[in-house]
């Protein structure tokens, strides 16, 4: 079982002490809310996951119970402060640098290297790349260690752009700061060359920092998504299991329309966009990078 899955299993698996519950109308009204401001659809199977968090804030606030957090939330005023709180209790930020190696070095070989190659024959020498769901940010710097050991980028300017909807989670990617758990998989030189470690904190150079930008970003929101400007290549990997068909189809319909149109999407290993597929479009000559293209336009849209 994969960490994600484990995750999401954990998040439905209360211990006795997690063992809070929501009468079932309210349950409904606080999906409808978080889905609202997110995207993230939460099943009956996270009712205790949710409870939890839930419960969390409601003593954060002070209040006597869900019925008067329901209310606080949808308030005028919570959404510039509490909403974004909810967020950091809600969101599962579960990731890690070099996360799914096989996926990464068919990255490296099937996409970056002929999009690089062609680039320079086209004398365009500029590459964007989009982490969208960025959480720490271990994806986007990843990204970057993965490009300064590739002598097809020397000479490109590139900027890597991290976001994320959670503020707890790009605070923490600004910072540039990890544990032993989300340096696990680095590269040992890699880890020597570009890390400090201090008491467990392991801080990464600044050398690597300035080459990643961060910024809050909800990717169900089309007028943000559009202030990024476009990309070459996005990495959307491991957020699109937390959406229904229909959030999944608008941050689908946000990631196309800042793609370049020889841009490439690239997805985590439990995703598949075949229900998109009007949209993107799997590249199945190299299916380990779980790659995708924009799909021709007039690409038909199945039934669902
Ligand atoms: C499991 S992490 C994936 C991190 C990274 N992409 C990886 O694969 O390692 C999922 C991230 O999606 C973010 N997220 C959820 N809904 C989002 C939305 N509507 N817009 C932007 N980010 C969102 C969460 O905050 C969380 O950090």
């Amino acid at each position: 079982m994969s960490a994600e899955q484990q995750n999401r299993v954990n998040a439905s698996a209360p211990t006795p002490t997690q063992r809070k519950t929501i009468p079932h109308d309210l349950f409904n009204k606080f999906v409808e809310v978080i889905y609202q401001i997110s995207g993230i659809r939460f099943t009956e199977a996270k009712m205790y996951f949710l409870a939890s968090k839930l419960d969390n804030r409601v003593q954060a606030n002070g209040l006597d119970g869900y019925d008067a957090y329901y209310n606080f939330l949808l308030s005028p005023s919570a959404k510039v402060k509490e909403h974004p709180e909810l967020l950091n209790e809600i969101t599962i930020n579960e990731t890690f640098f070099f996360r799914n190696q096989p996926q990464l070095d068919a990255f490296e070989m099937d996409v970056l290297k002929p999009m690089l190659a062609k680039r320079r024959q086209q004398g365009r020498m500029t590459l964007r790349i989009w982490s969208c769901a960025a959480s720490t940010g271990d994806e986007a710097y990843t990204t970057a260690l993965q490009l300064m050991q590739m002598d097809e980028a020397a000479g490109f300017r590139i900027e890597i752009i991290g976001t994320d909807i959670c503020p707890n989670a790009i605070a923490q990617a600004k910072s540039g700061q990890y544990k032993r758990y989300a340096v696990r998989n680095i590269p040992p030189a890699l880890l020597q060359r570009y890390f400090v470690e201090q008491e467990g904190t392991y801080s990464i150079s600044d050398e690597i920092k300035r080459r990643v930008r961060f910024t809050e970003s909800n990717l169900m929101d089309s007028a943000k998504v559009r202030m990024l400007g476009k990309f070459d290549i996005a990495f959307c990997r491991n957020v699109l299991i937390y959406f229904d068909n229909a959030s999944k189809e608008q941050v689908l319909s946000n990631i196309h329309s800042a793609l370049n149109e020889d841009g490439v999407l690239l997805v985590g290993h439990s995703e598949n966009l075949y229900s998109h597929r009007h949209l993107f479009k799997a590249d199945k000559s190299n299916m380990s990078a779980l790659a995708y293209h924009k799909a021709p336009p007039g690409s038909a849209k199945l039934d669902v």
